[in-house]
């Protein structure tokens, strides 16, 4: 199978790479040589290069950016994953994309069915909605993963930098009435390519799915069991969700579909808390 992947040196990029081995047949490409801010160039490396499958994992993921500066989210997160599809549509070429839990309002405690009605909050999840929705209508055979508060040893994301902020500080501040699940980039990266290979085998099963880790848990008692197990000492008070930007709050996802249609299981966070903990040298 030749494998194109567009987000080389994201959390989920990384953690693909470590999968792959030496010999594996895919090429992966940062944002030096396939820019999503211009969506003709991305369309036309896949069109040149023919893969046999192509996933996505590049993304603006900044909140804040994506506020400030919405056009350029809707150009990445947006038109490009729509640009990418139509390409992959024209070379019968599955798209493989992750999508954000974001998409939904937050209401409410119940899990989020991939059939539920999206209604995002803030510019994020407005660009990453577009981006689904461009891919669904390119036509092709795709798989969309949405998925949430995603964790690994690389780069800033709510696991390293509680680390950072936990080692310095004696109590911190953590919202309470966020409700999801931490999971990790190296679960995620083989859930995407997992997924390639069955819309591959089985066009039919091209969809929007849900993956997530189990079991759902708020913010601040996932920074409580992150901080035990690393063996720090620093107290989490419980706060509420405060901020400039919007937040979804109920980001929990229902991911039966994704088990029975793609035999992908959601794995427990903290398993893949102690491997990430393991990577960074932390005692578990
Ligand atoms: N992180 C989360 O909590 C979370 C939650 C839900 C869904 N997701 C989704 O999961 C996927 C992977 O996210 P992640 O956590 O791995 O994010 P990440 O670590 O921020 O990686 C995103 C990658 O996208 C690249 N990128 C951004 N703008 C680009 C552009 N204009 N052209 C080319 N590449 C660009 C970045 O490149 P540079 O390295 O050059 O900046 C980075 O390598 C994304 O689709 C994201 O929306 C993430």
């Amino acid at each position: 199978m030749s494998l194109l992947v567009f987000g080389e040196r994201g959390q989920v990029g990384i953690d693909m790479q470590r999968q792959m081995g030496p010999d594996a047949p895919f090429l992966l490409l940062g944002r030096d040589r396939a820019d999503l801010a211009n969506p003709d160039a991305c369309a036309d490396l896949i069109a040149k290069a023919r893969p046999a499958v192509v996933i996505n994992v590049a993304a603006v993921r900044d909140e804040t950016l994506a506020a400030k500066d919405e056009d350029y989210a809707m150009l990445v997160n947006g038109t490009a994953p729509g640009r990418m599809a139509e390409a992959c549509a024209q070379i019968g070429a599955p798209l493989v994309h992750i999508s954000t839990a974001d998409v939904f309002d937050g209401s409410g405690d119940v899990p989020w069915t991939p059939k539920d009605t999206p209604g995002p909050l803030n510019a994020l999840g407005r660009s990453k909605l577009v981006g689904e929705e461009a891919i669904r209508r390119a036509g092709g055979a795709h798989v969309i993963l949405r998925t949430s508060w995603v964790v690994s040893a690389h780069g800033d994301n709510f696991l390293t930098l509680l680390l950072k902020r936990a080692a310095q500080e004696t109590r911190i501040e953590v919202p309470s009435d966020q409700i999801s699940a931490p999971t990790s980039a190296y679960d995620l990266a083989r859930a995407a390519q997992i997924s390639a290979i069955r819309v591959l085998e089985d066009k039919s099963l091209s969809g929007t799915y849900h993956y997530q880790s189990k079991p759902h848990v708020s913010l601040s008692n996932a920074a409580r069991e992150i901080i035990a197990v690393a063996g720090l000492s620093c107290e989490v008070i419980d706060v509420e969700t405060r901020g400039a930007i919007p937040k979804p709050l109920n980001t929990r996802l229902e991911c039966i579909l994704t088990e029975t249609q793609l035999g992908l299981r959601s794995p427990d966070w903290r398993r893949g808390i102690s491997y990430i903990l393991n990577d960074l040298g932390q005692t578990v």
